[in-house]
């Protein structure tokens, strides 16, 4: 019992460290979308980069097997938030070695925000299966010293 009791206060411990220590945090942000009128509907209409003064917003689409865009460019050092949807199925969007990490699901917006550190290359991995050419699913992100100024 007391075992158990202790395990069950272990797991619950790794989450606060998770959220307390690396902000990691499931995208609570609740926003819907047709699956089927992603390229018509205006917030994805232009997938990319725009930056401002407090950061950038970075628009890109999911889908078998790439993301669009495929080359993503964000100033380092400053709050970057991405919004993400899928065109088709479930895919993940996850920059390797950052904890930008979330699902893209049809239907759903996923929006979160992280700032990048360190300047240079990322990888952008799916890592939800999605079908055959699941593996071939990434994109580069670039995080650039300064970065583009608005
Ligand atoms: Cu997209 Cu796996």
């Amino acid at each position: 019992m007391w075992a158990a009791g202790v395990l069950i206060v272990a797991f619950l411990a790794t989450i606060a460290v998770g959220v307390a220590g690396s902000a990691l945090q499931p995208p609570s942000h609740v926003e819907t979308i047709d699956p089927t009128k992603v390229w018509n509907d205006p917030r994805f209409a232009h997938p990319g980069v725009t930056v401002d003064e407090r950061g950038a917003t970075v628009v890109a689409v999911g889908m078998m097997f790439a993301f669009m865009p495929a080359e993503i460019r964000v100033p380092a050092g400053r709050p970057v938030t991405f919004r993400l949807t899928s065109a088709d199925v479930v895919h993940g969007f996850q920059i390797v070695g950052t904890n930008g990490n979330t699902m893209v699901v049809p239907g759903y917006i996923s929006q979160f925000t992280t700032v990048f550190r360190e300047p240079g290359e990322y990888l952008i991995v799916c890592n939800e299966y999605c079908g055959l050419g699941h593996h071939l699913m990434s994109a580069k992100l670039i995080v650039e010293e300064g970065g583009a100024r608005p």
